[in-house]
Protein backbone atom coordinates (compact mmCIF):
# COMPACT_ATOMS: atom_id res chain seq x y z
CA UNK A 1 0.00 0.00 0.00
CA UNK A 2 1.31 3.47 -0.95
CA UNK A 3 -0.31 6.30 0.99
CA UNK A 4 -0.30 9.70 0.06
CA UNK A 5 0.39 11.59 3.28
CA UNK A 6 -2.03 14.73 2.74
CA UNK A 7 -4.48 14.24 5.82
CA UNK A 8 -1.82 13.08 8.06
CA UNK A 9 -2.99 13.95 11.61
CA UNK A 10 -0.91 13.29 14.72
CA UNK A 11 -2.09 12.11 18.50
CA UNK A 12 -3.33 14.65 20.52
CA UNK A 13 -2.65 13.42 24.19
CA UNK A 14 -2.99 16.93 25.67
CA UNK A 15 -5.72 17.25 27.93
CA UNK A 16 -7.06 20.96 28.16
CA UNK A 17 -8.54 22.28 31.85
CA UNK A 18 -12.28 21.97 31.60
CA UNK A 19 -14.29 20.08 29.96
CA UNK A 20 -11.50 17.25 31.18
CA UNK A 21 -12.64 17.35 34.86
CA UNK A 22 -16.42 16.38 34.08
CA UNK A 23 -16.55 13.02 33.77
CA UNK A 24 -20.30 13.30 32.55
CA UNK A 25 -19.69 14.12 29.32
CA UNK A 26 -18.62 11.09 28.58
CA UNK A 27 -22.08 9.49 28.10
CA UNK A 28 -22.70 12.20 25.46
CA UNK A 29 -22.17 10.04 22.01
CA UNK A 30 -21.44 13.45 19.77
CA UNK A 31 -17.84 13.72 22.30
CA UNK A 32 -16.91 10.34 20.70
CA UNK A 33 -17.78 11.60 17.00
CA UNK A 34 -16.06 15.02 17.70
CA UNK A 35 -14.37 15.58 20.77
CA UNK A 36 -11.82 14.01 22.42
CA UNK A 37 -12.27 11.28 25.11
CA UNK A 38 -9.04 10.42 25.93
CA UNK A 39 -8.71 13.70 27.44
CA UNK A 40 -11.41 12.96 29.97
CA UNK A 41 -10.19 9.56 30.61
CA UNK A 42 -6.13 10.96 31.08
CA UNK A 43 -8.18 13.14 33.61
CA UNK A 44 -9.94 10.62 35.14
CA UNK A 45 -7.45 7.82 35.26
CA UNK A 46 -5.29 10.60 37.44
CA UNK A 47 -7.74 12.64 39.16
CA UNK A 48 -11.62 10.08 39.77
CA UNK A 49 -10.25 6.49 38.95
CA UNK A 50 -13.28 4.96 40.36
CA UNK A 51 -15.91 7.60 39.57
CA UNK A 52 -19.58 7.25 40.11
CA UNK A 53 -22.23 8.81 37.54
CA UNK A 54 -25.52 9.61 39.05
CA UNK A 55 -28.79 8.55 37.33
CA UNK A 56 -30.36 10.66 34.68
CA UNK A 57 -31.64 9.00 31.14
CA UNK A 58 -29.46 6.08 31.83
CA UNK A 59 -28.60 4.45 34.89
CA UNK A 60 -26.46 5.64 38.10
CA UNK A 61 -22.98 3.41 37.36
CA UNK A 62 -19.45 3.97 38.46
CA UNK A 63 -16.65 4.34 35.58
CA UNK A 64 -13.57 2.34 36.07
CA UNK A 65 -10.48 3.94 33.76
CA UNK A 66 -7.35 2.05 34.80
CA UNK A 67 -5.75 -0.62 32.87
CA UNK A 68 -5.87 -2.99 36.50
CA UNK A 69 -9.58 -2.29 37.75
CA UNK A 70 -10.57 -3.35 34.02
CA UNK A 71 -8.75 -6.40 33.60
CA UNK A 72 -9.90 -7.26 37.24
CA UNK A 73 -13.36 -6.45 36.24
CA UNK A 74 -13.30 -9.00 33.26
CA UNK A 75 -11.72 -11.93 35.26
CA UNK A 76 -14.53 -12.04 38.22
CA UNK A 77 -17.85 -12.91 36.68
CA UNK A 78 -18.84 -13.49 39.84
CA UNK A 79 -18.67 -10.31 41.17
CA UNK A 80 -19.49 -8.90 38.30
CA UNK A 81 -22.06 -9.99 36.38
CA UNK A 82 -23.18 -9.75 32.61
CA UNK A 83 -26.48 -11.15 32.93
CA UNK A 84 -27.92 -7.76 32.99
CA UNK A 85 -26.57 -6.37 30.24
CA UNK A 86 -23.30 -5.20 28.77
CA UNK A 87 -23.94 -1.82 27.98
CA UNK A 88 -25.18 1.28 29.38
CA UNK A 89 -29.00 1.57 28.23
CA UNK A 90 -31.76 4.07 28.33
CA UNK A 91 -33.66 3.67 31.66
CA UNK A 92 -36.90 4.23 29.46
CA UNK A 93 -36.01 1.08 27.30
CA UNK A 94 -36.34 -1.23 30.01
CA UNK A 95 -33.97 -4.13 30.03
CA UNK A 96 -31.96 -5.76 27.69
CA UNK A 97 -34.04 -8.54 25.30
CA UNK A 98 -30.90 -10.22 25.01
CA UNK A 99 -30.37 -10.67 29.01
CA UNK A 100 -29.83 -13.91 30.64
CA UNK A 101 -29.90 -15.58 26.95
CA UNK A 102 -26.91 -14.42 24.90
CA UNK A 103 -23.64 -15.50 24.92
CA UNK A 104 -22.70 -12.47 25.64
CA UNK A 105 -25.23 -11.52 28.59
CA UNK A 106 -24.87 -14.61 30.38
CA UNK A 107 -23.06 -15.51 33.64
CA UNK A 108 -20.45 -18.68 34.30
CA UNK A 109 -21.86 -21.80 34.22
CA UNK A 110 -24.61 -21.54 31.76
CA UNK A 111 -22.52 -19.08 29.80
CA UNK A 112 -20.01 -22.03 29.63
CA UNK A 113 -22.03 -24.45 27.99
CA UNK A 114 -23.59 -21.84 25.21
CA UNK A 115 -19.61 -20.70 24.68
CA UNK A 116 -19.22 -24.50 23.99
CA UNK A 117 -21.76 -24.12 20.96
CA UNK A 118 -20.33 -21.71 19.29
CA UNK A 119 -16.30 -21.99 19.95
CA UNK A 120 -15.78 -24.83 17.37
CA UNK A 121 -16.72 -22.22 14.25
CA UNK A 122 -14.66 -19.28 15.68
CA UNK A 123 -11.35 -21.71 17.04
CA UNK A 124 -7.84 -21.46 15.16
CA UNK A 125 -8.39 -24.29 12.77
CA UNK A 126 -12.29 -22.93 11.54
CA UNK A 127 -10.38 -19.93 10.74
CA UNK A 128 -7.70 -21.13 8.87
CA UNK A 129 -10.42 -22.92 6.84
CA UNK A 130 -12.41 -19.67 6.41
CA UNK A 131 -8.55 -17.85 5.03
CA UNK A 132 -9.48 -18.55 1.62
CA UNK A 133 -12.65 -17.23 1.38
CA UNK A 134 -11.60 -14.21 3.55
CA UNK A 135 -8.81 -13.24 0.89
CA UNK A 136 -10.99 -13.58 -2.05
CA UNK A 137 -13.54 -10.92 0.39
CA UNK A 138 -10.59 -8.77 0.69
CA UNK A 139 -9.53 -9.03 -2.55
CA UNK A 140 -12.76 -8.46 -4.37
CA UNK A 141 -13.53 -5.16 -2.40
CA UNK A 142 -10.25 -3.79 -3.49
CA UNK A 143 -10.42 -4.97 -6.92
CA UNK A 144 -14.21 -2.65 -6.71
CA UNK A 145 -12.20 0.10 -5.51
CA UNK A 146 -9.66 0.04 -7.81
CA UNK A 147 -12.26 -0.22 -10.57
CA UNK A 148 -14.56 2.76 -9.63
CA UNK A 149 -11.16 4.47 -8.63
CA UNK A 150 -12.75 5.35 -5.21
CA UNK A 151 -13.99 3.73 -2.72
CA UNK A 152 -14.88 4.05 1.07
CA UNK A 153 -12.57 2.16 3.54
CA UNK A 154 -16.30 1.28 5.82
CA UNK A 155 -19.20 0.68 3.83
CA UNK A 156 -16.94 -0.65 0.64
CA UNK A 157 -14.14 -2.53 2.12
CA UNK A 158 -14.60 -3.01 6.02
CA UNK A 159 -17.93 -3.98 6.52
CA UNK A 160 -18.44 -6.35 3.56
CA UNK A 161 -15.53 -8.47 4.94
CA UNK A 162 -16.60 -9.13 8.42
CA UNK A 163 -20.54 -9.38 7.19
CA UNK A 164 -19.85 -11.76 4.36
CA UNK A 165 -17.82 -14.16 6.69
CA UNK A 166 -19.78 -14.05 9.75
CA UNK A 167 -23.25 -14.95 7.37
CA UNK A 168 -20.96 -17.69 6.04
CA UNK A 169 -20.45 -19.12 9.71
CA UNK A 170 -24.08 -18.96 10.65
CA UNK A 171 -25.08 -20.60 7.50
CA UNK A 172 -26.47 -17.61 5.28
CA UNK A 173 -26.42 -18.75 1.55
CA UNK A 174 -24.23 -16.74 -0.65
CA UNK A 175 -27.12 -15.27 -2.61
CA UNK A 176 -28.91 -13.63 0.88
CA UNK A 177 -25.77 -12.33 2.49
CA UNK A 178 -26.00 -8.95 0.77
CA UNK A 179 -29.57 -8.50 2.30
CA UNK A 180 -27.74 -9.52 5.18
CA UNK A 181 -25.40 -7.06 5.28
CA UNK A 182 -28.30 -4.08 3.95
CA UNK A 183 -29.95 -4.95 7.11
CA UNK A 184 -26.70 -5.01 9.17
CA UNK A 185 -26.05 -1.71 8.04
CA UNK A 186 -29.36 0.08 8.10
CA UNK A 187 -29.54 -1.15 12.05
CA UNK A 188 -25.36 0.20 12.88
CA UNK A 189 -26.19 3.52 10.87
CA UNK A 190 -29.32 3.93 13.07
CA UNK A 191 -28.15 3.03 16.21
CA UNK A 192 -30.80 0.28 16.33
CA UNK A 193 -31.28 -3.29 17.59
CA UNK A 194 -30.92 -5.94 14.63
CA UNK A 195 -33.85 -7.57 16.22
CA UNK A 196 -36.06 -4.77 15.43
CA UNK A 197 -35.80 -5.26 11.74
CA UNK A 198 -38.59 -7.37 10.04
CA UNK A 199 -36.30 -7.94 7.42
CA UNK A 200 -33.35 -9.91 9.87
CA UNK A 201 -35.69 -11.85 11.90
CA UNK A 202 -38.53 -12.71 9.24
CA UNK A 203 -35.01 -14.23 7.32
CA UNK A 204 -33.55 -15.64 10.63
CA UNK A 205 -37.12 -17.29 11.58
CA UNK A 206 -36.96 -19.14 8.56
CA UNK A 207 -33.46 -20.04 8.21
CA UNK A 208 -33.62 -21.58 11.66
CA UNK A 209 -36.81 -23.61 10.54
CA UNK A 210 -34.85 -25.07 8.03
CA UNK A 211 -31.62 -25.61 10.06
CA UNK A 212 -34.18 -27.73 12.38
CA UNK A 213 -35.68 -29.81 10.37
CA UNK A 214 -32.33 -30.45 8.07
CA UNK A 215 -29.36 -29.29 9.78
CA UNK A 216 -26.18 -28.68 7.58
CA UNK A 217 -22.58 -27.75 8.86
CA UNK A 218 -22.76 -24.33 10.44
CA UNK A 219 -23.51 -22.39 13.51
CA UNK A 220 -26.70 -22.11 13.13
CA UNK A 221 -27.72 -25.72 13.07
CA UNK A 222 -25.13 -26.00 16.14
CA UNK A 223 -27.60 -23.34 18.06
CA UNK A 224 -31.13 -25.25 16.55
CA UNK A 225 -29.86 -28.93 17.80
CA UNK A 226 -27.58 -28.22 20.56
CA UNK A 227 -28.69 -27.82 24.53
CA UNK A 228 -27.57 -26.03 27.41
CA UNK A 229 -28.62 -27.86 31.18
CA UNK A 230 -29.93 -30.56 29.03
CA UNK A 231 -32.71 -28.90 27.10
CA UNK A 232 -32.19 -27.17 23.72
CA UNK A 233 -32.15 -23.83 23.32
CA UNK A 234 -35.73 -21.68 22.87
CA UNK A 235 -36.32 -19.95 19.43
CA UNK A 236 -35.93 -16.58 20.77
CA UNK A 237 -32.83 -17.65 22.20
CA UNK A 238 -31.11 -18.92 19.17
CA UNK A 239 -32.30 -15.75 17.35
CA UNK A 240 -31.19 -13.54 19.45
CA UNK A 241 -27.84 -14.85 19.91
CA UNK A 242 -27.51 -14.81 15.87
CA UNK A 243 -28.63 -11.55 16.48
CA UNK A 244 -25.57 -11.00 19.01
CA UNK A 245 -23.26 -12.51 16.34
CA UNK A 246 -24.10 -10.43 13.77
CA UNK A 247 -24.05 -7.08 15.84
CA UNK A 248 -20.84 -8.27 17.48
CA UNK A 249 -19.12 -8.17 14.00
CA UNK A 250 -19.71 -4.35 13.60
CA UNK A 251 -16.67 -4.02 15.94
CA UNK A 252 -14.65 -6.21 13.24
CA UNK A 253 -15.68 -3.98 10.33
CA UNK A 254 -14.33 -1.08 12.95
CA UNK A 255 -10.99 -2.72 13.87
CA UNK A 256 -10.08 -3.17 9.92
CA UNK A 257 -11.73 0.51 8.77
CA UNK A 258 -10.06 2.33 11.74
CA UNK A 259 -6.79 0.30 11.62
CA UNK A 260 -6.26 1.29 7.80
CA UNK A 261 -6.92 4.97 8.73
CA UNK A 262 -4.49 4.71 11.44
CA UNK A 263 -1.48 3.42 9.53
CA UNK A 264 -3.02 6.45 6.41
CA UNK A 265 -2.48 8.47 9.62
CA UNK A 266 0.70 7.92 10.19
CA UNK A 267 2.57 7.10 7.31
CA UNK A 268 6.76 6.77 8.92
CA UNK A 269 4.54 3.39 10.41
CA UNK A 270 3.52 2.18 7.49
CA UNK A 271 6.47 2.35 5.81
CA UNK A 272 7.96 0.52 8.94
CA UNK A 273 5.54 -1.53 8.26
CA UNK A 274 5.95 -2.14 4.21
CA UNK A 275 9.90 -2.73 4.97
CA UNK A 276 9.48 -5.60 7.39
CA UNK A 277 6.99 -7.93 7.38
CA UNK A 278 7.94 -9.30 10.29
CA UNK A 279 6.11 -6.62 12.07
CA UNK A 280 2.71 -7.84 10.91
CA UNK A 281 1.28 -9.38 14.20
CA UNK A 282 2.69 -6.84 16.29
CA UNK A 283 1.26 -3.98 14.59
CA UNK A 284 -2.38 -5.67 14.33
CA UNK A 285 -2.09 -5.77 18.36
CA UNK A 286 -1.37 -2.72 18.17
CA UNK A 287 -3.95 -1.38 15.79
CA UNK A 288 -6.49 -3.38 17.96
CA UNK A 289 -5.24 -1.08 21.38
CA UNK A 290 -4.59 1.97 19.41
CA UNK A 291 -8.60 2.01 17.77
CA UNK A 292 -10.51 0.21 20.87
CA UNK A 293 -13.78 0.26 18.98
CA UNK A 294 -15.88 -1.87 22.30
CA UNK A 295 -15.66 1.78 23.94
CA UNK A 296 -17.07 -0.09 27.71
CA UNK A 297 -18.34 -2.79 29.15
CA UNK A 298 -21.13 -2.97 31.66
CA UNK A 299 -21.41 -5.23 34.67
CA UNK A 300 -23.51 -5.56 37.63
CA UNK A 301 -22.03 -6.00 41.00
CA UNK A 302 -23.46 -9.47 42.69
CA UNK A 303 -22.08 -8.60 45.80
CA UNK A 304 -20.99 -5.45 48.04
CA UNK A 305 -17.20 -5.13 46.66
CA UNK A 306 -14.35 -2.21 47.00
CA UNK A 307 -12.37 -0.88 44.23
CA UNK A 308 -9.82 2.08 45.04
CA UNK A 309 -11.47 2.95 47.96
CA UNK A 310 -14.81 2.94 46.99
CA UNK A 311 -17.57 0.69 48.29
CA UNK A 312 -19.58 -0.52 45.59
CA UNK A 313 -23.10 -2.13 46.42
CA UNK A 314 -24.32 -5.57 44.79
CA UNK A 315 -26.75 -4.40 42.01
CA UNK A 316 -24.67 -1.17 41.33
CA UNK A 317 -23.77 -0.68 37.57
CA UNK A 318 -19.67 -1.14 36.62
CA UNK A 319 -18.47 0.83 33.60
CA UNK A 320 -15.59 -0.17 32.07
CA UNK A 321 -14.02 2.06 29.60
CA UNK A 322 -11.45 -0.07 27.53
CA UNK A 323 -10.08 2.91 25.31
CA UNK A 324 -8.53 4.29 28.94
CA UNK A 325 -7.45 0.80 30.02
CA UNK A 326 -5.41 0.89 26.73
CA UNK A 327 -3.83 4.34 26.87
CA UNK A 328 -2.79 3.85 30.67
CA UNK A 329 0.38 4.75 30.86
CA UNK A 330 1.47 2.93 34.32
CA UNK A 331 1.03 -0.15 31.62
CA UNK A 332 1.54 1.12 28.29
CA UNK A 333 5.46 3.44 27.33
CA UNK A 334 4.19 6.60 25.45
CA UNK A 335 0.74 5.23 25.14
CA UNK A 336 -0.12 8.11 23.26
CA UNK A 337 2.09 6.83 20.59
CA UNK A 338 1.00 4.17 17.42
CA UNK A 339 3.89 1.94 16.95
CA UNK A 340 3.28 -1.14 14.92
CA UNK A 341 6.44 -2.67 16.24
CA UNK A 342 5.05 -2.33 20.30
CA UNK A 343 5.85 -5.02 22.30
CA UNK A 344 4.90 -6.08 25.29
CA UNK A 345 1.41 -5.29 24.01
CA UNK A 346 -1.10 -6.61 26.58
CA UNK A 347 -4.64 -4.57 25.36
CA UNK A 348 -7.77 -4.99 26.57
CA UNK A 349 -9.54 -4.36 23.26
CA UNK A 350 -10.65 -7.85 22.36
CA UNK A 351 -11.68 -7.88 26.28
CA UNK A 352 -10.76 -10.38 29.06
CA UNK A 353 -11.53 -13.19 31.29
CA UNK A 354 -14.63 -15.37 30.24
CA UNK A 355 -15.93 -13.16 27.80
CA UNK A 356 -12.86 -12.27 26.23
CA UNK A 357 -13.69 -11.99 21.97
CA UNK A 358 -15.06 -14.80 20.85
CA UNK A 359 -14.45 -13.65 17.45
CA UNK A 360 -10.60 -12.47 18.57
CA UNK A 361 -8.80 -14.88 15.99
CA UNK A 362 -11.21 -14.13 13.02
CA UNK A 363 -10.31 -10.58 13.66
CA UNK A 364 -7.30 -11.04 14.10
CA UNK A 365 -6.84 -12.50 10.79
CA UNK A 366 -9.04 -10.53 8.77
CA UNK A 367 -6.28 -7.47 9.86
CA UNK A 368 -3.78 -9.64 8.62
CA UNK A 369 -4.96 -10.51 5.44
CA UNK A 370 -6.14 -6.76 4.58
CA UNK A 371 -2.53 -5.48 5.38
CA UNK A 372 -0.95 -8.38 3.56
CA UNK A 373 -3.22 -8.08 0.42
CA UNK A 374 -2.61 -4.23 0.20
CA UNK A 375 1.03 -4.07 0.86
CA UNK A 376 1.50 -6.72 -1.53
CA UNK A 377 -0.71 -5.70 -4.41
CA UNK A 378 0.89 -2.22 -4.49
CA UNK A 379 -2.67 -0.46 -4.60
CA UNK A 380 -2.50 3.35 -3.58
CA UNK A 381 -4.78 4.65 -1.68
CA UNK A 382 -5.39 8.24 -0.47
CA UNK A 383 -7.75 9.83 1.95
CA UNK A 384 -10.02 11.96 -0.35
CA UNK A 385 -12.67 13.73 2.05
CA UNK A 386 -13.40 14.45 5.69
CA UNK A 387 -13.53 11.23 8.19
CA UNK A 388 -17.00 10.92 10.06
CA UNK A 389 -16.63 9.37 13.33
CA UNK A 390 -19.51 7.62 14.95
CA UNK A 391 -21.40 9.15 17.22
CA UNK A 392 -21.94 6.40 20.07
CA UNK A 393 -21.12 5.54 23.37
CA UNK A 394 -20.67 1.63 22.94
CA UNK A 395 -18.68 2.06 20.11
CA UNK A 396 -16.07 4.36 18.61
CA UNK A 397 -14.62 4.21 14.93
CA UNK A 398 -14.93 5.45 11.98
CA UNK A 399 -18.43 5.64 10.07
CA UNK A 400 -17.13 6.60 6.75
CA UNK A 401 -13.35 6.93 5.21
CA UNK A 402 -13.70 8.15 1.63
CA UNK A 403 -10.54 7.07 -0.33
CA UNK A 404 -9.13 7.30 -3.94
CA UNK A 405 -7.83 4.04 -5.19
CA UNK A 406 -5.31 3.86 -7.93
CA UNK A 407 -4.34 0.76 -9.42
CA UNK A 408 -0.60 -0.35 -8.87
CA UNK A 409 1.80 1.35 -11.28
C1 LIG B 1 -14.69 -10.63 13.78
C2 LIG B 1 -15.67 -10.16 14.38
C3 LIG B 1 -16.06 -10.35 15.81
C4 LIG B 1 -17.00 -11.23 16.29
C5 LIG B 1 -17.80 -12.24 15.51
C6 LIG B 1 -17.09 -10.99 17.73
C7 LIG B 1 -17.94 -11.67 18.58
C8 LIG B 1 -17.98 -11.51 19.94
C9 LIG B 1 -18.86 -12.23 20.83
C10 LIG B 1 -19.95 -13.20 20.42
C11 LIG B 1 -18.59 -11.85 22.10
C12 LIG B 1 -19.21 -12.37 23.40
C13 LIG B 1 -18.26 -13.43 23.94
C14 LIG B 1 -18.70 -14.01 25.24
O1 LIG B 1 -19.51 -13.39 25.95
O2 LIG B 1 -18.21 -15.09 25.61
C15 LIG B 1 -17.55 -10.86 22.03
C16 LIG B 1 -17.04 -10.22 23.10
C17 LIG B 1 -16.27 -9.12 22.98
N1 LIG B 1 -15.70 -8.64 21.83
FE1 LIG B 1 -15.85 -9.40 19.96
N2 LIG B 1 -16.21 -10.02 18.09
C18 LIG B 1 -15.56 -9.61 16.95
C19 LIG B 1 -14.59 -8.69 16.86
C20 LIG B 1 -14.21 -7.90 17.90
C21 LIG B 1 -13.26 -6.82 17.82
C22 LIG B 1 -12.49 -6.42 16.58
C23 LIG B 1 -13.22 -6.23 19.05
C24 LIG B 1 -12.45 -5.04 19.53
C25 LIG B 1 -11.46 -4.53 18.93
C26 LIG B 1 -14.09 -6.98 19.93
C27 LIG B 1 -14.27 -6.72 21.27
C28 LIG B 1 -15.00 -7.51 22.15
C29 LIG B 1 -15.14 -7.23 23.56
C30 LIG B 1 -14.54 -6.06 24.32
C31 LIG B 1 -15.94 -8.25 24.09
C32 LIG B 1 -16.41 -8.41 25.55
C33 LIG B 1 -17.80 -7.83 25.71
C34 LIG B 1 -18.31 -8.03 27.11
O3 LIG B 1 -18.36 -9.15 27.60
O4 LIG B 1 -18.70 -7.03 27.72
N3 LIG B 1 -14.69 -7.97 19.20
N4 LIG B 1 -17.17 -10.68 20.71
Amino acid sequence: MTVLAEHAVQPRPAAGPDPVGRPGLLTDPALHATGDPHAIWRWMREHSPVHRHEAGELPAFWSLTRYEDIRAVYRDPATFSSAQGVLLRPLALGEDPGAGQTLALTDPPRHKQLRGLMADWFNTRAVRELEGFMRDAVRDTLALGVERGACDAVDDVAARISMYTIARIIGVPREDQESLFQWANECFLAHRSLAAHHGFMGYFIDLMDQRTAEPTDDLLSSLAHGTVDGEPLTEEEILLNCENLVGATENGRLALAAGLLALLEHPAELARLRADRALLPAAGEEILRWTSSATHSMRTATRPVEIGGHRIEAGDKVVVWVPSGNRDETVFTDPYRFDVGRTPNRHLALAAGEHFCIGSTLARVQLRLLLTELLDSGIELEQSGPVVRLSSIHVAGPESVPLRVRAPR
